[in-house]
């Protein structure tokens, strides 16, 4: 891929060809592609991993749910601005496949395979990332599972002790595993990936819309309780991403989320490079400011 220099940072540039959603700019479309979508179909520039940034230089970041979508994006993106980086994941072939590519563009990454939603698997996690990696100074808490817009009849407990359990215990004990590290190093930086389901019904089922709208909670609270030990706790809050985990949603016309996604201004989903780009301004100290923020990056899904 084509290498572009700005500044000091030289970027790796990725150029997406965005896909429209069917019918979007706020209606139906019989005749698509049509005129009015050939803007959202001209090719986008992303900036990806291979960086000499310096925004988060001396961190120490973990990561969960990083071997993939969103949290691999933001694994490449941290690690391209000097954070040593450590992934946390269940998909060990995913979290090799994140550290070897960090690894070989010069940056730093470890790997640890967990299971978030265990407290003791936690608890080995968080020991082992010390002794790799010493003091967690940023925490994205990102790895999240879907429950396929499954409405509560349809939600055994099973099902929704899977989704809270990993959705939002596991953020619980992940955060609290990790924060007496952070706070030791003198404070530092927490984004929790949210959703738009934390504010509206459709982005979800039962469960997971309940899980993220606990996320937002979550992040609100431990920003109240923490900031005054130097620790700063925001959220992100994407609409729809191009991941493992949407992939067999984003279109499918079955489903009622796809209609929501039509009217989404945007008209296309997102890479998950631009939620990492968000997740970046939050941890790093251009957001100092920014406490208990939930930033929303959906493509104008919930401005209406
Ligand atoms: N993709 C979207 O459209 C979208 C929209 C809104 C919010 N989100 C949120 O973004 C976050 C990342 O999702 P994504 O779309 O990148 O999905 P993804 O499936 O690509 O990645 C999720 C990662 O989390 C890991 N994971 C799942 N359960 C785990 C567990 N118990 N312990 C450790 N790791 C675990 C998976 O192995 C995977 O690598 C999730 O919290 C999700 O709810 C995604």
């Amino acid at each position: 891929m084509p290498s572009i220099t700005r500044g000091r940072r030289t970027t790796e540039e990725r150029r997406v060809r965005t896909d429209p959603v069917r019918g979007g700019m706020g209606g139906r479309c019989d005749k698509w592609p049509c005129i009015h979508h050939q803007r959202f179909r001209e090719e986008i520039v992303i900036e990806t991993a291979s960086g000499t940034g310096t925004r988060l230089a001396d961190r120490t970041a973990v990561i969960t749910g990083g071997a993939s979508g969103i949290g691999r994006a933001s694994a490449l993106r941290f690690a391209s601005e000097g954070a040593e980086v450590v992934v946390w994941d269940l998909d060990p072939v995913g979290i090799d496949a994140v550290v070897t590519e960090i690894r070989r563009a010069g940056g730093r990454a470890h790997g640890v395979a967990v299971d978030i939603s265990d407290a003791s698997a936690v608890a080995a996690a968080a020991a082992e990332t010390a002794g790799v990696a010493g003091e967690v100074t940023v925490l994205m808490n990102n790895a999240g599972v879907l429950d396929d817009y499954a409405p509560l009849l349809d939600t055994d407990e099973a099902l929704w002790d899977r989704i809270i359990g990993v959705n939002l215990k596991g953020m619980f004990l992940v955060t609290r595993a990790v924060l007496p590290s952070m706070i030791a190093a003198g404070g530092g930086s927490i984004v929790n990936t949210a959703s738009v389901a934390a504010f509206i019904a459709g982005g979800g089922g039962a469960a997971y819309t309940s899980s993220k709208h606990g996320v937002v909670g979550f992040t609100r609270q431990m920003s109240f309780d923490y900031a005054h030990q130097n620790v700063r706790v925001n959220a992100i809050a994407p609409g729809a991403v191009e991941t493992g985990m949407s992939k067999d949603i984003l279109y499918n016309e079955d489903l009622p989320v796809v209609e929501a996604l039509r009217s989404a201004p945007a008209g296309r989903h997102a890479q998950p490079e631009e939620l990492a780009n968000v997740a970046l301004f939050l941890v790093s100290d251009e957001a100092s400011f920014v406490h208990g923020a939930v930033y929303v990056a959906d493509g104008g899904w919930t401005i209406r």
